[in-house]
């Protein structure tokens, strides 16, 4: 028998099984906490016995169902299975875990997208918009609170912020709980989610719909924030929307950039090819190719800092006082 690979095989097929299971209806026939025979989940979700069988017991060999034996053979989902697919909270992977399998589809094309040069055709198309929204309200709580202590502590007086890009509003909602006015910008199919996201906290927070790339609003922000969106698209896009970043940030404000940086995470290389895979010139991107966008739109004091709670960096500078 084999004893080692250079892939965990069995963690994708893990993955595809919970997706399946979210998708089907199986881990939410469970979600009441009671357990649960093969013939009573298979009814609630409306799917086939056997299957359903085979799946539940799979589940179980991962840790997130566990199998009763008292009375009959039934099913229920452990402490762990409720805290990760079920339970809001901060363990809470459900959108995370299927956005992550909408992914894989692309990445299935991959000798064509080596081939061409041109993404995947299934990024092309109608994307699962809310999946992949909520996946990014999902992200690791600590991550946002880091991100959050380290641009005021950075910036000083911080009393108005724009999120540029900031999917469902996730760290919007730090700040704006910080006392800190936020608005949050991204293209017209998110916000309905985001404000339905943000529930009570939408009412703090300032909402606008546009393409960041075509212009951003005049502000001006004492932080304007791009998290994970300097990745989607060239290196002129983002010098020019750096630029324009320029007139939105107050004198004295600072403009904050999140992404993988080429040459500083671990994780960069890696995350070029889900953006050759799903954009047509998104990519990761250099230190200095960041400082040189920053330095021409007329930032000064650039810091790079490699945050403690994620592989990525945050990129910090200033618009001049005077200017
Ligand atoms: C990878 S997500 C990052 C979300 C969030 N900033 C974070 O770091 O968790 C990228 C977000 O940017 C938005 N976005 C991408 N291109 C945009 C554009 N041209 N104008 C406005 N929003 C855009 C997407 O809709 C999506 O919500």
């Amino acid at each position: 028998m084999r004893t080692s690979s250079i892939v965990d095989g069995d963690a994708v097929e893990q993955l595809l099984l919970l997706a399946g299971a979210l998708r089907s209806g199986l881990i939410d026939a469970l979600a009441g906490g009671e357990a649960r025979s093969v013939a009573e989940v298979a009814a609630a979700a409306g799917a086939d016995r056997r299957a359903t069988g085979i799946v539940l017991d799979a589940l179980a060999a991962t840790g997130v169902v566990e199998r009763v034996t008292e009375g009959g053979v039934s099913y229920r989902l452990t402490p762990v299975g409720k805290a990760h697919l079920v339970d809001e909270g901060p363990r809470m992977e459900r959108s995370r875990l299927l956005h992550q399998v909408n992914k894989v589809r692309g990445w299935l094309e991959l000798p064509e997208v080596i081939r061409t040069g041109e993404p995947a055709s299934k990024g092309k198309g109608p994307r699962d918009i809310a999946t992949r929204s909520l996946a990014m309200g999902e992200r690791d709580p600590d991550l946002l609170e880091e991100v959050v202590e380290r641009c005021l502590a950075y910036g000083g007086t911080v009393r108005t912020m724009i999120d540029v890009g900031g999917a469902v509003g996730h760290l919007a909602r730090r700040f704006s709980r910080r006392g800190i006015k936020a608005t949050l910008l991204d293209q017209e199919a998110v916000i309905p989610l985001a404000r339905e996201y943000l529930g009570a906290d939408a009412d703090a927070i300032d909402f606008i719909t546009a393409d960041y790339t075509r212009s951003l609003p005049a502000g001006p922000f004492d932080l304007v924030y791009f998290g994970n969106v300097y990745h989607i698209y060239s290196p002129e896009t983002n010098a020019r929307v750096t630029r324009e970043a320029f007139s939105t940030v107050s004198p004295g404000g600072v403009i904050a950039i999140q992404d993988y940086i080429l040459g500083r995470s671990a994780q960069a290389a890696m995350f070029a090819v889900n953006m050759l895979r799903s954009t047509v010139d998104g990519g990761v991107w250099t230190e200095e190719q960041h400082r040189e966008w920053l330095r021409d739109a007329g930032f000064v004091e650039i810091e790079v800092v490699d945050l403690d709670s994620a592989s990525t960096q945050l990129v910090l500078a200033r618009r001049p006082r005077g200017l």
